[in-house]
Protein backbone atom coordinates (compact mmCIF):
# COMPACT_ATOMS: atom_id res chain seq x y z
CA UNK A 1 0.00 0.00 0.00
CA UNK A 2 1.36 3.56 -0.85
CA UNK A 3 0.91 5.89 1.63
CA UNK A 4 -0.20 9.29 1.60
CA UNK A 5 1.74 11.77 3.47
CA UNK A 6 -1.81 14.03 4.71
CA UNK A 7 -4.73 12.41 5.93
CA UNK A 8 -8.19 14.08 6.33
CA UNK A 9 -10.39 11.27 6.41
CA UNK A 10 -10.54 8.60 10.18
CA UNK A 11 -10.73 5.05 7.74
CA UNK A 12 -7.56 5.86 6.18
CA UNK A 13 -6.13 6.98 9.16
CA UNK A 14 -6.65 3.73 10.92
CA UNK A 15 -5.96 1.42 7.58
CA UNK A 16 -2.18 3.13 7.42
CA UNK A 17 -2.11 2.58 11.46
CA UNK A 18 -3.18 -1.03 11.00
CA UNK A 19 -0.71 -1.83 8.30
CA UNK A 20 2.25 0.03 10.27
CA UNK A 21 1.40 -1.69 13.09
CA UNK A 22 1.23 -5.46 11.06
CA UNK A 23 4.38 -4.57 10.21
CA UNK A 24 5.41 -4.19 13.84
CA UNK A 25 6.17 -0.46 13.71
CA UNK A 26 6.27 1.37 17.00
CA UNK A 27 4.46 4.63 16.69
CA UNK A 28 4.77 8.08 18.45
CA UNK A 29 2.22 11.17 17.89
CA UNK A 30 2.49 14.42 18.17
CA UNK A 31 -0.51 16.79 18.60
CA UNK A 32 -0.31 20.50 17.37
CA UNK A 33 -2.91 23.02 16.07
CA UNK A 34 -0.65 23.83 13.54
CA UNK A 35 1.60 27.36 12.69
CA UNK A 36 4.92 25.24 13.26
CA UNK A 37 7.70 26.88 14.33
CA UNK A 38 11.18 25.15 15.99
CA UNK A 39 9.57 24.02 19.03
CA UNK A 40 6.98 21.98 17.56
CA UNK A 41 9.69 20.36 15.18
CA UNK A 42 11.88 19.23 18.30
CA UNK A 43 9.61 17.23 19.29
CA UNK A 44 8.62 15.86 15.80
CA UNK A 45 12.68 14.77 16.22
CA UNK A 46 12.00 13.41 19.90
CA UNK A 47 9.07 11.10 18.42
CA UNK A 48 11.55 9.93 16.27
CA UNK A 49 14.53 8.56 18.65
CA UNK A 50 11.61 6.78 20.26
CA UNK A 51 9.37 5.14 17.53
CA UNK A 52 10.21 3.81 13.98
CA UNK A 53 6.98 6.22 12.40
CA UNK A 54 5.55 9.31 13.62
CA UNK A 55 2.25 10.78 13.28
CA UNK A 56 1.47 14.84 13.75
CA UNK A 57 -2.15 15.98 13.84
CA UNK A 58 -3.04 19.74 12.94
CA UNK A 59 -6.11 21.04 14.30
CA UNK A 60 -7.43 24.03 16.14
CA UNK A 61 -9.72 22.69 18.57
CA UNK A 62 -12.58 24.73 18.97
CA UNK A 63 -13.28 23.55 22.42
CA UNK A 64 -10.49 25.13 24.15
CA UNK A 65 -10.97 28.44 22.92
CA UNK A 66 -13.02 30.72 25.12
CA UNK A 67 -15.72 33.41 23.94
CA UNK A 68 -13.45 36.22 22.15
CA UNK A 69 -10.00 34.65 21.96
CA UNK A 70 -8.56 33.85 18.64
CA UNK A 71 -10.10 31.04 17.33
CA UNK A 72 -11.11 32.34 13.82
CA UNK A 73 -7.70 34.10 13.83
CA UNK A 74 -5.44 31.40 14.99
CA UNK A 75 -3.06 31.33 12.42
CA UNK A 76 -3.35 28.35 9.34
CA UNK A 77 -1.00 27.50 7.14
CA UNK A 78 -1.08 23.81 6.31
CA UNK A 79 1.06 23.95 2.91
CA UNK A 80 3.80 25.40 4.97
CA UNK A 81 3.10 23.12 8.10
CA UNK A 82 2.99 19.89 5.85
CA UNK A 83 6.62 20.91 4.25
CA UNK A 84 7.76 21.88 7.53
CA UNK A 85 6.93 17.89 9.09
CA UNK A 86 8.06 16.26 6.02
CA UNK A 87 11.72 18.16 6.49
CA UNK A 88 11.51 16.58 9.68
CA UNK A 89 10.96 13.24 8.73
CA UNK A 90 7.49 12.76 10.20
CA UNK A 91 5.82 10.11 8.17
CA UNK A 92 2.18 11.06 8.37
CA UNK A 93 0.49 14.23 9.27
CA UNK A 94 -3.57 13.99 10.09
CA UNK A 95 -5.50 16.41 9.55
CA UNK A 96 -8.90 15.68 10.77
CA UNK A 97 -11.88 16.98 8.13
CA UNK A 98 -14.49 16.53 10.91
CA UNK A 99 -13.96 16.16 15.14
CA UNK A 100 -16.71 16.63 16.65
CA UNK A 101 -19.82 14.96 15.28
CA UNK A 102 -23.41 17.26 15.86
CA UNK A 103 -24.84 15.61 19.16
CA UNK A 104 -21.50 15.40 20.58
CA UNK A 105 -22.09 15.45 24.74
CA UNK A 106 -19.18 13.91 26.42
CA UNK A 107 -16.98 16.11 28.39
CA UNK A 108 -13.92 15.35 30.28
CA UNK A 109 -13.53 17.06 33.68
CA UNK A 110 -10.02 17.07 34.73
CA UNK A 111 -8.84 17.71 38.82
CA UNK A 112 -5.11 17.57 39.40
CA UNK A 113 -3.19 19.37 38.17
CA UNK A 114 -5.37 20.85 35.74
CA UNK A 115 -7.09 22.92 38.91
CA UNK A 116 -5.68 26.33 39.55
CA UNK A 117 -2.86 28.97 37.29
CA UNK A 118 -4.46 28.59 33.92
CA UNK A 119 -7.84 27.76 35.01
CA UNK A 120 -8.23 30.51 36.99
CA UNK A 121 -8.58 32.44 33.76
CA UNK A 122 -9.10 30.04 31.29
CA UNK A 123 -11.93 27.51 32.92
CA UNK A 124 -12.91 25.50 30.57
CA UNK A 125 -9.59 25.22 28.92
CA UNK A 126 -8.15 22.32 30.24
CA UNK A 127 -11.48 20.55 29.70
CA UNK A 128 -11.10 21.32 25.74
CA UNK A 129 -7.83 19.63 25.82
CA UNK A 130 -8.52 16.56 27.67
CA UNK A 131 -11.22 16.27 25.04
CA UNK A 132 -9.45 16.70 21.75
CA UNK A 133 -6.29 14.66 23.09
CA UNK A 134 -8.43 12.04 24.10
CA UNK A 135 -10.07 11.65 20.67
CA UNK A 136 -6.84 12.23 19.03
CA UNK A 137 -5.18 9.32 21.01
CA UNK A 138 -8.24 6.99 20.48
CA UNK A 139 -8.35 7.70 16.76
CA UNK A 140 -4.27 7.66 16.41
CA UNK A 141 -3.57 4.54 19.00
CA UNK A 142 0.25 5.58 19.57
CA UNK A 143 2.77 4.19 21.58
CA UNK A 144 4.01 7.54 22.93
CA UNK A 145 2.96 10.68 22.56
CA UNK A 146 5.17 13.95 22.94
CA UNK A 147 4.40 17.03 24.70
CA UNK A 148 5.81 20.33 25.34
CA UNK A 149 7.24 21.53 28.48
CA UNK A 150 6.40 24.80 27.04
CA UNK A 151 2.46 24.51 28.04
CA UNK A 152 3.83 22.64 31.67
CA UNK A 153 0.56 22.76 33.11
CA UNK A 154 -1.37 20.93 30.20
CA UNK A 155 1.55 18.23 30.06
CA UNK A 156 1.28 16.94 33.43
CA UNK A 157 -2.66 17.45 32.45
CA UNK A 158 -2.15 14.84 29.95
CA UNK A 159 -0.06 12.98 32.19
CA UNK A 160 -3.04 12.45 34.72
CA UNK A 161 -5.66 11.87 32.15
CA UNK A 162 -3.98 9.20 30.70
CA UNK A 163 -2.88 7.63 33.67
CA UNK A 164 -6.60 7.80 34.96
CA UNK A 165 -8.49 6.63 32.32
CA UNK A 166 -6.18 3.53 31.65
CA UNK A 167 -5.11 5.30 27.84
CA UNK A 168 -1.97 3.29 26.73
CA UNK A 169 0.34 5.37 25.62
CA UNK A 170 3.49 6.68 27.28
CA UNK A 171 3.52 10.66 27.24
CA UNK A 172 7.00 12.16 26.94
CA UNK A 173 8.21 15.51 27.73
CA UNK A 174 10.41 17.90 25.23
CA UNK A 175 12.01 21.01 26.58
CA UNK A 176 10.86 24.34 25.66
CA UNK A 177 12.81 25.84 22.38
CA UNK A 178 13.39 29.36 23.04
CA UNK A 179 14.15 32.23 20.57
CA UNK A 180 17.84 34.41 21.18
CA UNK A 181 17.01 36.15 23.41
CA UNK A 182 15.12 34.11 25.46
CA UNK A 183 11.39 34.27 24.56
CA UNK A 184 9.52 31.10 24.62
CA UNK A 185 8.75 30.02 20.62
CA UNK A 186 5.12 30.04 20.62
CA UNK A 187 2.52 30.24 16.87
CA UNK A 188 1.23 33.81 18.52
CA UNK A 189 4.60 35.17 18.78
CA UNK A 190 3.58 36.24 15.13
CA UNK A 191 1.22 38.76 16.35
CA UNK A 192 3.76 41.04 17.77
CA UNK A 193 4.98 44.02 16.27
CA UNK A 194 8.68 45.20 16.44
CA UNK A 195 8.30 47.30 20.13
CA UNK A 196 5.85 44.89 22.02
CA UNK A 197 8.08 41.85 20.20
CA UNK A 198 11.05 43.42 22.49
CA UNK A 199 8.59 44.12 25.82
CA UNK A 200 7.89 40.12 25.20
CA UNK A 201 12.00 39.30 25.40
CA UNK A 202 11.61 40.47 28.88
CA UNK A 203 9.09 37.78 30.91
CA UNK A 204 11.84 34.97 30.60
CA UNK A 205 14.48 37.17 31.97
CA UNK A 206 12.83 38.28 34.66
CA UNK A 207 11.42 34.59 35.05
CA UNK A 208 14.84 33.24 35.47
CA UNK A 209 15.77 36.24 37.90
CA UNK A 210 13.17 35.46 39.75
CA UNK A 211 13.36 31.33 39.78
CA UNK A 212 17.13 32.51 41.05
CA UNK A 213 16.22 34.39 44.15
CA UNK A 214 13.67 31.42 45.44
CA UNK A 215 16.34 28.87 44.55
CA UNK A 216 18.73 30.88 47.05
CA UNK A 217 16.38 31.30 49.58
CA UNK A 218 14.34 34.26 49.17
CA UNK A 219 10.29 34.06 50.25
CA UNK A 220 8.68 32.53 47.74
CA UNK A 221 5.63 35.09 47.63
CA UNK A 222 8.28 38.21 48.08
CA UNK A 223 9.69 36.83 44.74
CA UNK A 224 6.88 36.74 42.81
CA UNK A 225 5.34 39.73 43.70
CA UNK A 226 8.68 41.84 42.64
CA UNK A 227 8.43 39.33 39.22
CA UNK A 228 5.05 40.71 38.79
CA UNK A 229 6.08 44.62 39.51
CA UNK A 230 9.02 44.31 36.92
CA UNK A 231 7.07 42.43 34.62
CA UNK A 232 4.37 45.50 34.57
CA UNK A 233 7.14 48.08 34.29
CA UNK A 234 8.82 46.33 31.73
CA UNK A 235 5.42 47.15 29.73
CA UNK A 236 3.51 44.43 29.98
CA UNK A 237 -0.62 44.77 30.50
CA UNK A 238 -1.23 43.02 32.98
CA UNK A 239 -0.04 39.54 34.95
CA UNK A 240 -2.72 37.02 35.33
CA UNK A 241 -0.09 34.70 37.74
CA UNK A 242 3.75 34.36 38.75
CA UNK A 243 3.30 31.16 40.68
CA UNK A 244 5.97 28.74 42.23
CA UNK A 245 4.52 25.38 42.48
CA UNK A 246 5.47 21.85 42.56
CA UNK A 247 7.07 20.11 39.82
CA UNK A 248 5.10 17.16 39.81
CA UNK A 249 1.44 17.72 41.73
CA UNK A 250 1.45 21.63 40.59
CA UNK A 251 0.31 22.54 44.38
CA UNK A 252 1.16 25.75 45.03
CA UNK A 253 4.04 26.84 46.89
CA UNK A 254 4.47 29.17 49.52
CA UNK A 255 7.50 30.17 52.40
CA UNK A 256 11.17 28.82 51.46
CA UNK A 257 11.55 26.23 48.58
CA UNK A 258 13.65 23.71 51.29
CA UNK A 259 14.07 21.07 49.32
CA UNK A 260 10.68 20.87 47.27
CA UNK A 261 11.34 20.24 43.96
CA UNK A 262 9.48 23.60 42.41
CA UNK A 263 8.84 25.09 39.00
CA UNK A 264 8.08 28.91 38.12
CA UNK A 265 4.88 28.96 36.01
CA UNK A 266 4.01 32.69 34.75
CA UNK A 267 1.17 34.22 31.93
CA UNK A 268 0.77 37.86 31.25
CA UNK A 269 -0.60 39.76 28.54
CA UNK A 270 1.94 42.18 26.25
CA UNK A 271 0.29 44.06 23.71
CA UNK A 272 -2.62 41.89 23.46
CA UNK A 273 -0.78 38.60 23.37
CA UNK A 274 -1.05 36.20 26.12
CA UNK A 275 2.20 35.09 26.51
CA UNK A 276 2.77 31.48 29.23
CA UNK A 277 6.20 30.32 30.17
CA UNK A 278 7.98 28.64 32.83
CA UNK A 279 11.58 27.18 34.26
CA UNK A 280 12.58 24.84 37.04
CA UNK A 281 13.40 26.62 39.84
CA UNK A 282 17.28 25.73 40.95
P1 LIG B 1 0.15 23.83 20.10
O1 LIG B 1 0.11 25.12 20.83
O2 LIG B 1 0.19 23.84 18.61
O3 LIG B 1 1.37 23.01 20.65
C1 LIG B 1 1.58 21.70 20.22
C2 LIG B 1 2.72 21.10 21.05
O4 LIG B 1 3.91 21.85 20.84
C3 LIG B 1 2.42 21.17 22.57
O5 LIG B 1 2.83 19.95 23.18
C4 LIG B 1 3.28 22.34 23.02
O6 LIG B 1 3.66 22.29 24.39
C5 LIG B 1 4.47 22.20 22.09
N1 LIG B 1 5.20 23.47 21.98
C6 LIG B 1 4.72 24.68 21.63
N2 LIG B 1 5.70 25.63 21.69
C7 LIG B 1 6.81 24.99 22.11
C8 LIG B 1 8.15 25.41 22.40
N3 LIG B 1 8.53 26.68 22.28
N4 LIG B 1 9.05 24.48 22.80
C9 LIG B 1 8.68 23.17 22.95
N5 LIG B 1 7.42 22.71 22.70
C10 LIG B 1 6.51 23.61 22.29
O7 LIG B 1 -0.70 22.64 22.72
C11 LIG B 1 -1.48 22.59 21.78
O8 LIG B 1 -1.15 22.95 20.50
C12 LIG B 1 -2.89 22.06 21.93
O9 LIG B 1 -3.37 22.35 23.21
C13 LIG B 1 -3.03 20.55 21.64
C14 LIG B 1 -2.21 19.70 22.61
C15 LIG B 1 -2.60 20.24 20.19
C16 LIG B 1 -4.52 20.14 21.78
O10 LIG B 1 -5.33 20.87 20.93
Amino acid sequence: MTTAFTVKSQTVLRSQICGWRGSAETIAFVPTMGALHAGHISLITKAKKHASKVVASIYVNETQFAEGEDLDTYPRDHKRDCEMLRAAGCDLVYIPEKMYDPYHSTTVNVGGPALGLETNHRAHFFGGVALIVTKLLNRVQPDIAVFGEKDYQQLLTIRRLTADLDIPVRILAAPIMREKDGLAMSSRNRYFDEESRKIAGQLNVIMRQCAEEIASGADINTATDKATIKIIKAGFDNVDYVAAADTNSLELLTGHLNNCRGRLLIAAHCKGVRLIDNCQIG
